[in-house]
């Protein structure tokens, strides 16, 4: 019997940091601070990003590109492996984003690429619970409830039938 499913989630937006929460706005001003440390000579896209842990700790990440191109890696995924590597056991909640383009901060918010949002959906998936994120333009800010918002049939543990160990 055939069917059609539909998948749908909402989210937020805003046009102004000052309309954030304080934790949301401390977690966007920590990713823009960040994004000026980027390593992009190539794309001159330089992205932040700012992880809030459970205990309420910040931590950040840059894109860091290399002439290989696909040896550079995206801020998302830079401030989540920082996380990981030097904050075990303290599980990712919020993950703010941010880029500085050659005209300042960028209007739009920037979205994860697929692969980071694979990576982000894996850490919910790792810790059981969801990652708020929040993806900063100058003129627009999105908030989401969660990575799997971003990724709807997403690919995870369950479809490989092992217990990761
Ligand atoms: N980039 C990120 O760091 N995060 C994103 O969400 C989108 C793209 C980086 C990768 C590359 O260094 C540059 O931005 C241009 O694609």
């Amino acid at each position: 019997m055939k069917r059609t499913n539909n998948i749908t989630f909402s989210y937020t937006e805003c046009d102004n940091i000052e309309e954030l929460n304080a934790g949301d706005r401390e977690l966007l001003i920590s990713a823009r601070e960040a994004a000026k440390n980027a390593y992009a000579p190539y794309s001159h896209f330089k992205v932040g990003a700012a992880v809030r842990l459970e205990s309420g700790k910040i931590v950040s990440g840059t894109n860091i590109e290399n002439a290989a191109f696909p040896s550079g890696i995206c801020a998302e995924r830079s401030a989540l492996t920082n996380a990981s590597s030097n904050h075990p056991g303290d599980i990712p909640v919020g993950l703010a984003v941010a880029a500085i383009t050659d005209s300042g901060l960028s209007d739009d918010p920037v979205p994860p690429c697929g692969n980071c949002r694979q990576v982000i959906t894996e850490e919910e998936s790792r810790n059981g619970r969801n990652i708020r994120i929040i993806l900063g333009g100058m003129n627009k800010i999105k908030i989401i409830d969660k990575g799997e918002d971003l990724l709807p049939l997403t690919f995870n543990k369950n479809n490989l039938k092992v217990n990761p160990r």
